[in-house]
């Protein structure tokens, strides 16, 4: 098959970066399907032979990865994002006038071939939401007007910008923020090795290399109390020290920028505004666990990003940062992006090993772990981007410093993503242990309307929920764990009281249904029965028996799946089972008895 020019480049480009041929595998097919708009059989076939493949094993797994199509879209892809920080502010009304716009639903596209449409999971830009994306770029803090007009615009060919930059992320700094991973946001070409450089970049990576052993390098990473800002809270230092140093094997650092959970939009703007310090915290952990390999594994949704990344990686190459005897220090390192193609399971980090290998995303069974066999079964060290990006400034200011910034055994500060119902959503860089009241109501602004605070998620959607009452509390690891919940990856969902909690339930549970990889039975088959049956009870066809088996159900999911995202779902949806009772009897009246959100952008 004859390919056009650049796709043929990119191509060759790509099987490079790996030492297996299998892992462009994804890449491919996504790069494919941006030339030619969907993956026909001939591309498969090309693919394969490419790839010492057989079409099978391109087909089962291109069809795991759901912005991978077998069809055509229209020229405009919408894709409207409904889950919970977008639902809260509007978006199923977004998507209920988009589809009558454009005449269409869900998967279809209109005649003409200009448009197709996708409700969508979240697109990680909860602190500008309602949003949605068209084809890769985004439009962030919608209302009716603005989307009409877009839809209008695009129609005629009259383009609408999208969002210049994450929609979230840029706001005035409140006195309370410390910045130190954000603190080059705003600054008018961050992005660039040239400012970067002005503001102490790479002064980290030259003292790891002149003035400290690898020992050092991790022991000063353990003092900081760095704990992985993914999700588990797990210390950066010891993850570090459990790759065998004795090993033959290659090791590898894998960045995780999947970055998928919903509320959470902080890798992000990291990535956007300051490329440069993401990568020189992972050339730091490369040569504190003596690796010279790595990727950045990024969300397919994140393409501009990723184009970010791929030019700083270059300027890095250029500047002698990544590459050959860095800095005349005698040590290689070499670094990738390697792009998702749609799945909230690659950000587990064993499911996200399998897909960099060019498989599905099929989580591994545990031990061992990643820090032993990892990567092609190799010692590899898997961190978040924030966990990598605070790095340099651990090491060039001290692991001390950095733990007195935080809490005791929860060092540093940490990008707190405010969504939902306050005044003012965005990322704020806070001391871990901040008070999670004055987040909500000093930092963002507080509730708007007169409206009071009923429940929070206080990590992602994967946390159990935290009722008003319980929401003076310090945000840290620690505190999270003793009050029931979960710190998680940093995505603080604020809830008011018009809100049901049936439908929020619901809503998540749509969220992990659609993302449970299929592996494991309990998370199969348990996201999918509570799914059905809290739509049931949301449609008003809820019976006094089911509501203490939501609970019952999502509890037998707890502990039984490889991954833990058979917990990601069951958490949450038993704390809103416990915690508002109430509403799920009020359900069995009849209809929920709660307006749907309208959005928010303007009226506040
Ligand atoms: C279903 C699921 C999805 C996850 N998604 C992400 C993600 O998008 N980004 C991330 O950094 N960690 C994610 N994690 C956590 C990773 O498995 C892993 O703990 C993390 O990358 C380790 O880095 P850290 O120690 O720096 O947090 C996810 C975990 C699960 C169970």
């Amino acid at each position: 098959m004859q390919l056009p020019a650049p796709l043929e480049a990119k191509f060759n480009e790509l099987v490079k970066r790996y030492p297996r041929r299998r892992s462009a595998l994804v890449p491919m097919l996504l790069f494919a399907q941006d030339q030619f708009g969907h993956i026909s059989d001939a591309l498969i076939g090309e693919i394969a032979r490419r790839l010492d493949l057989n079409t099978l094993q391109v087909t089962e797994t291109l069809v795991y990865y759901s912005m991978l199509r077998r069809k055509p879209a229209g020229k405009h892809h919408v894709q409207v994002c409904t889950n919970v920080a977008c639902m809260l502010r509007g978006a199923n009304r977004i998507y209920e006038l988009v589809q009558r716009k454009l005449g269409i639903g869900h998967q279809q596209t209109t005649k003409d071939g200009m448009f197709s449409l996708e409700e969508v999971e979240c697109i990680g830009a909860c602190t500008g939401a309602p949003a949605m994306q068209i084809n890769y770029d985004y439009y962030e803090n919608l209302t009716p007007v603005k989307v009409d007009e877009l839809i209008d615009d695009l129609d005629v060919g009259r383009r609408t910008e999208a969002s210049p930059y994450t929609a979230g992320a840029l706001h005035e700094r409140h006195p309370a923020e410390v910045p130190v991973t954000s603190r080059r946001w705003g600054i008018q070409n961050s992005r660039t090795l040239e400012v970067y450089r002005k503001h102490e970049g790479y002064q980290a990576l030259q003292k790891a290399l002149r003035q400290m052993t690898p020992d050092q390098v991790i022991e000063e990473v353990k003092k900081s109390n760095l704990r992985g800002r993914g999700g588990a809270g797990f210390p950066a230092g010891v993850k570090w020290s459990f790759v065998p140093k004795d090993s033959p094997k290659p090791k590898y650092i894998l960045c995780n920028a999947d970055e998928s959970e919903p509320g959470t939009c902080k890798d992000r703007p990291l990535m956007e505004f300051d490329p440069h310090q993401l990568i020189e915290g992972i050339v730091i952990a490369g040569r504190a666990v003596n690796a010279h390999l790595g990727y950045i594994y990024i969300r397919g949704e994140y393409r501009y990003v990723m184009d970010i990344l791929d030019g700083a990686i270059a300027e890095a190459y250029t500047a002698g940062l990544l590459g050959k005897n860095i800095l005349g220090s005698g040590f290689d390192f070499e670094l990738y992006t390697h792009t998702g193609a749609g799945s909230y399971e690659c950000g587990e980090e064993s499911a996200l090993m399998e897909s960099l290998e060019g498989k599905r995303g099929y989580p591994r069974i545990r031990p061992p772990f990643p820090a032993v066999v990892g990567l092609y079964g190799c010692p590899t060290v898997i961190n978040n981007v924030e966990t990598l990006s605070s790095v340099p400034s651990i090491i060039l200011k001290g692991g001390e410093w950095y733990a007195n910034l935080g809490s005791p055994k929860n060092g540093g500060t940490r990008l707190f993503c405010v969504s939902g119902h306050v005044r003012r959503p965005g990322i704020y860089e806070l001391p871990l242990g901040f008070n999670l009241k004055r987040m909500i109501e000093e930092v963002a602004g507080g509730i708007p309307n007169g409206k009071k605070l009923k429940a929070v998620i206080p990590g992602g959607s994967s946390c159990p929920l935290l009722s008003a009452e319980e929401a003076d509390l310090p945000m840290d690891f620690d505190s999270l764990a003793k009050a029931g919940s979960m710190l998680g990856s940093g995505g603080v969902v604020v809830i008011d009281e018009d809100t049901c909690m049936v439908d929020l339930a619901r809503r998540i549970m749509h969220f992990y249904a659609h993302e449970s990889c299929g592996w494991c039975i309990p998370c199969r088959e348990g996201t999918h029965w509570l799914r059905r049956m809290l739509d049931r009870f949301h449609d008003g066809g809820g019976r006094a028996e089911d509501i203490p088996l939501v609970g019952e159900l999502a509890k037998n999911m707890l502990g039984r799946t490889f991954c833990p995202l058979g917990d990601a779902a069951a958490l949450p949806t038993i704390s809103i089972a416990k915690k508002w009772r109430r509403e799920f009897e009020q359900h069995l009246k009849g209809r929920c008895p709660y307006k749907p959100a309208e959005s928010l952008v303007g009226t506040l």
